[in-house]
């Protein structure tokens, strides 16, 4: 088990070159499953999650290598294990996305159900309705969903909003089953983030028939097989956004490389809002603060409202500023797990049901805090690059699980992390 020791405060300066995206890498890993053969993928991020992605995709039957830093071949010509085992699923819920491409591929898979986390419930159910819309038989046996269509999957008109709005992933499995199935789907309330807009446009290149691409409804027309291809995958939106506020949180200025600003305008108007400059630099932007933080109030949205994968990091940043912000997590209510431990350095948060209330101080103080999910990890992270002392970050492997070992990206910045083995 690994914790970083952060000394604080500083200001971060120089360059930072952004990875390829977590979030994108998963499903489009998932699609090489729809077409038997070699595809390749360029630009994945080197992340525990991946490898452990890889791992599943192993159990399946296909081969995957990475040939080079950040390149993969997955070999998907022999499938034959199609089930996603609890050990795996219940780590990294995203594994559900194998569902639709294998009920596609293989007409029968059986998925562990991916149970809760600590950003909340993860319910499928969303999921599970677009593969019955689609014609598949499903039940549920020891924890695991069984899905089936023997002879196939028929295009269908699906809403597939819930009560949160849309679904990312579950707009990820209903699309990729539907590139196979008879007929045309329509996909009502489809979810807009980039990473399926990346999806969608990685699918229509192995042979798929998609349309609507980057809005709420997805037209699928079926084609009867799809072929492998050759991918990029796209900059992390979230970790670019975590890195500004990086630059803003210790009123530095950091130029960031590979960083699509088209994809983040929510982030960006937000920032620009509390006194955050960000300006247009290349393929990427120059982000500084040297003024104060201003407070805000913000409410996650589906794309392309607010992230609520920079929910925390914005509340690191805001628990400087200059008065009281609002904070309303509107995708996981539960997602605070970070509010108890920023209190720990110092900062004035208080919940109140699905909002935080965040009363400004003047300074955070380093003290010993628990990472506990992933983007709650790097909040922790940027208060601490902030905060007076030395912070002691424990379970470190929640940042691992997104971001590419941060200590070697922000210490050539000016900060000062190290890790220790414990
Ligand atoms: C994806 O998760 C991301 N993960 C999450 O990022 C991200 O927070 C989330 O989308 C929202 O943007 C990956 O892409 C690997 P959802 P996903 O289905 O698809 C409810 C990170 O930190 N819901 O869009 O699982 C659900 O409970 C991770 O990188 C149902 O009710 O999220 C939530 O309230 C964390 N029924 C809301 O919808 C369902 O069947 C949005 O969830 C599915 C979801």
């Amino acid at each position: 088990m690994d914790v970083f020791h952060i000394e604080g405060p500083v200001q971060l300066f120089g360059t930072v070159r952004i990875n390829g995206s977590k979030n994108a890498s998963l499903p489009v890993m998932a699609a090489t499953i729809l077409a038997g053969g070699r595809s390749y993928l360029t630009g994945v991020p080197n992340l525990s999650d991946i490898s452990v992605f890889s791992k599943l995709l192993r159990q399946l039957g296909c081969r995957v290598t990475r040939n080079a830093k950040r390149r993969l071949c997955i070999d998907s010509t022999v499938i034959d294990n199609p089930v996603g085992e609890y050990e795996i699923v219940r780590k990294m819920r995203a594994s559900v996305c194998i569902l639709g491409p294998l009920l596609a591929r293989c007409g029968r898979v059986e998925v562990s159900m991916p149970g809760g986390c600590a950003i909340g419930d993860r319910p499928i159910n969303l999921h599970l309705r677009g593969m019955r819309e689609l014609g598949a038989r499903i039940h549920l046996k020891n924890g695991y969903v069984i899905a089936e269509a023997p002879n196939g999957l028929t295009g269908k008109d699906i809403f597939l909003g819930g009560p949160f709005g849309s679904t990312v992933l579950g707009t990820a499995n209903v699309l990729m089953a539907a590139t196979l199935a008879k007929g045309r789907t329509t996909i009502e309330s489809a979810a807009c983030e980039p990473e399926i807009t990346h999806l969608a446009t990685c699918l229509n290149k192995m042979g798929a028939k998609i349309s609507g691409i980057g809005s709420p409804r997805l037209t699928v027309d079926g084609v009867r097989q799809l072929h492998p291809a050759e991918f990029e995958v796209i900059p992390d939106r979230i970790e670019a956004g975590t890195f500004m506020v990086a630059a803003a949180v210790t009123g530095g200025e950091l130029k960031l490389q590979n960083c699509r600003l088209e994809d983040m305008m929510a982030v960006v108007d937000k920032l620009r809002n509390i006194g955050v400059t960000v300006e247009p630099d290349g393929n990427g932007c120059v982000v500084a603060r040297n003024g104060p933080i201003k407070p805000a109030n913000v409410t996650t949205q589906p794309y392309p409202g607010f992230p609520t994968d920079l929910q925390a990091q914005l509340m690191a940043l805001l628990s400087l500023a200059d008065g009281n912000s609002v904070i309303v997590e509107k995708v996981f209510p539960d997602r605070f797990m970070h509010v108890a431990e920023l209190n720990r350095m110092a900062a004035n948060l208080r919940k109140e049901g699905p909002a935080v209330i965040v009363a400004g101080v003047k300074k955070l103080i380093a003290a010993p805090v628990m990472a506990s999910d992933l983007r709650a990890s790097a909040a922790l992270v940027l208060a601490a690059l902030a905060a007076e002392g030395t912070t002691t970050i424990n379970r470190v492997y929640h940042i691992d699980r997104g971001y590419e070992k941060i200590e070697e990206r922000l210490n050539p910045l000016g900060a000062r992390i190290t890790r220790e083995s414990i």
